[in-house]
């Protein structure tokens, strides 16, 4: 259950959607219901993969009504601040596992006027991120090995929920990785309230797909 404290965003990825129609898909999924817009950003370094950059961020800006949520699975995501911000990320989230220096990493994304945020992998503890808490504006939670769409909902993630969600009761917990209409309910249970949803929105009809994230 989110209390009203810290209310249900969902935040399509738009890793699932397709590219040829990016504004098509973009406007179809703002329709649809979504409140965020997530962006996967993959480095092919940090991840063995390699998706969108900066000027891709900037064109799906121009199409977008939603806040862009810009997840950046990346080994250094301190050289990229600047440019992500000048794109039109709304949210910078970075990993604790990246090279960033945290403290200064965060300081310079608000400083761009975004809103910065940490994300810990499966394996990491809450621990992590806790000298964090109070400088951030989202805590991610990966919920699959950051990387591909796709992939199955690990359970384990949900201790780090609730942990993250005991020392933070009105933070933004967001869930990434494996969401669809089964695994939402521990999700939410579990504490997190901006889910992500990738292959499980884009995979059926759109409106459908939010509205059964958002009864959870
Ligand atoms: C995985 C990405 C996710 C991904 C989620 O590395 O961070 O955002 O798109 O996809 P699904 O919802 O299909 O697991
Ligand atoms: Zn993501």
């Amino acid at each position: 259950m989110s209390s009203s404290a810290v209310p249900l965003k969902i935040a399509p990825s738009l890793l699932s959607c397709d590219f040829a129609n990016i504004e098509r898909e973009v406007k179809a999924i703002e329709a649809a219901g979504a409140d965020l817009l997530h962006v996967d950003v993959m480095d092919a370094h940090f991840v063995p993969n390699l998706t969108i950059g900066p000027p891709v961020v900037k064109a799906i800006k121009r199409v977008a009504s939603k806040p862009l949520d810009c997840h950046l699975m990346m080994t250094d995501p301190q050289r990229y601040v600047e440019a992500f911000a000048k794109a039109g990320a709304d949210y910078l989230t970075i990993h604790v596992e990246s090279n960033a220096p945290l403290t200064e990493t965060l300081h310079s994304i608000r400083k761009h006027g975004v809103k910065p945020g940490l994300v810990v992998n499966p394996d990491t503890s809450i621990e992590a991120v806790k000298p964090w808490l109070a400088q951030i504006d989202m805590l991610l939670v990966m919920s699959v090995w950051p990387g591909f769409g796709g992939q199955k909902f690990i359970a384990k993630v949900l201790d780090t929920v609730k942990a993250a969600r005991e020392l933070a009761p009105n933070l933004d917990i967001e869930i990434d990785g494996g969401i669809n209409g089964e695994t939402i309910h521990e999700a939410v249970q579990a504490g997190a309230n901006v889910i992500v949803a990738g292959s499980y929105v884009f995979g059926g009809d759109y409106a459908e797909r939010i509205q059964s994230l958002r009864v959870a």
